[in-house]
């Protein structure tokens, strides 16, 4: 663990003296105007976080520390024999700022599989709710049970100084996502495989060993999950779940408490709940038209018909992307390698070409284009995880990665409570009649 604590702090403190001088120099500088529509609006385009791991362009979608998706799939270490990123040499990216080597991405995940054990009561807990909970719920309620592993919250009990936040946030970060895999495949196994569970194995990479605890031992598959963790890791920090979890962890609650609070806006059906709707909204569109394979002709009524409805056609816009998601893209190439001939993949294909025109029409749709959701459902339906309602907590358990090492930056950085100031309606009228000041506050 030395070897990356040590190197994680050397570059936190460098970074952390940046910051201080470019804080003292230009603190005072304004970054832009707000207005009045912003506020109202969910804060789109209002630049309000500093977030290390990611970063999110319009038009070219997410990139990590600069890398692209393409990029980090040449460049990333891959386990033997596979093609797609190891999630471990991402993680150290994210973190880190700097390409793992081979050997440095399986340190993450040596040090993963030391830190994965989840104690009896974590299971207890999940096996008082309900098997109809949802998935997400009985995630969310795992990760809860787990805190009392905190290291970051025993510390800060006893006397915790605040130069060493980061370093039992770090070690929360570490043993939470190391267990993250186990929780998930347990709510899985519990919920839809007559709570016959599979136990670890030691020899298998992060991701690998996710898809074989699942149950599934296809090598084609721990591929596909290298690919899913990697690319659902992170989208820069003002969506939900990244939001949250650093919000959360503003308040100095411990990254047990402030991942499960991500988690609880992932499980939204406008964000990571989003992959679910897609294959429900495929799945009903095929019983619908009593076909496995739709033509472009049948998916334009349903089209027309889901918009009609006044409901919205899941796994299209975004709230920052300006065209197809590479997420998308991504998967679609995978799609293309493994499974070309499949037909509910090939359906996903054929809908990405009626969609766009259709939502373009409407005249109101920022994004016309595929996200990320639009298209994972398919793949593992094709491998045989067809229990839609599980796939937001794989989605969650990849987008650990991300918002913990953010999380790490968080308190390396010293960040504070995060505080924005709100208004009444009352004080928008105030000001607007001139009585009243909207902009400032405690
Ligand atoms: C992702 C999403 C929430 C972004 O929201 P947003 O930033 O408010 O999107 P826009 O600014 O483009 O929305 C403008 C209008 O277009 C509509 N719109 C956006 N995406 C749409 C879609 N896929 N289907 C139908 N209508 C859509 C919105 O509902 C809104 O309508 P309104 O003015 O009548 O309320 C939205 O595109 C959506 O609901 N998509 C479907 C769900 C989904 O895929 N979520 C996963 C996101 S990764």
């Amino acid at each position: 663990m030395g070897i990356l604590t040590d190197k994680f702090k050397a570059k936190a403190d460098k970074l952390s003296a940046e910051v201080k001088d470019i804080l003292k120099e230009h603190g005072d500088k304004t970054i832009g105007e707000v207005k009045l529509s912003q506020i109202y609006h969910g804060m789109r385009g209002i630049t309000g976080l500093v977030t290390e791991t990611s970063l999110l362009d319009s038009q070219d979608g997410i990139r990590f520390r600069g890398y692209s998706i393409p990029e980090l799939q040449e460049k990333l270490p891959k386990a033997e024999g596979g093609s797609e990123p190891l999630p471990e040499g991402l993680f150290y990216l994210m973190l880190i700022g700097e390409l793992p080597t081979d050997e440095e991405a399986q340190y993450i995940s040596n040090l993963w599989q030391r830190r994965s054990h989840v104690p009896n009561h974590v299971f207890a807990t999940i096996e008082a709710l309900p098997l109809s909970a949802h998935p997400m719920t009985q995630f969310v309620t795992g990760i809860m049970a787990l805190q009392t592993e905190s290291s970051f919250a025993k510390k800060y009990a006893q006397g915790l100084s605040k130069k060493d936040y980061w370093e039992a946030v770090f070690q929360d970060t570490m043993d939470l996502i190391a267990r993250l895999p186990r929780i998930a495949a347990y709510v899985y196994r519990r919920k839809y495989k007559y709570g016959v569970h599979i136990q670890p194995d030691g020899l298998l990479d992060w991701a690998g060993n996710f898809a074989h605890m699942l149950g599934f031992e296809d090598e084609s598959f721990r591929e596909l999950m290298r690919l899913y963790m990697t690319i659902h890791c992170d989208h820069e920090g003002g969506n939900v779940s990244a939001h949250t979890t650093h919000l959360v962890g503003s308040a100095l609650s411990d990254p047990y408490l402030a991942f499960a609070a991500g988690m609880n806006g992932l499980a939204g059906p406008l964000h990571g709940l989003a992959n679910q709707e897609v294959i429900k909204w495929i799945f009903e569109m095929r019983k619908e038209l009593n076909t496995d394979l739709p033509d472009k002709g049948q998916i334009e009524e349903y089209v027309k018909k889901t918009l009609a409805e006044g409901k919205v056609v899941p796994g299209y816009g975004h709230a920052v992307l300006r065209k197809t998601d590479p997420r998308f893209d991504a998967q679609m190439t995978f799609g293309k390698k493994h499974m070309p001939d499949d037909p509910l993949v090939n359906t996903v294909w054929n809908i990405y070409e009626v969609v766009p025109p259709i939502l373009q029409s409407l005249g109101k749709v920022k994004n016309p284009w595929p996200n990320v959701d639009a298209h994972s459902g398919a793949l593992l339906v094709h491998y045989g995880l067809v229990e839609y309602e599980f796939y937001t907590v794989l989605f969650g358990v990849s987008r650990s990665l991300g918002v913990l090492a953010s999380l790490c930056w968080d308190r390396a950085l010293g960040f504070p409570l995060e505080r924005p100031k709100s208004v009444s309606n009352r004080i928008v009228k105030l000001w607007l009649e001139g009585k009243e000041e909207i902009w400032g506050g405690d």
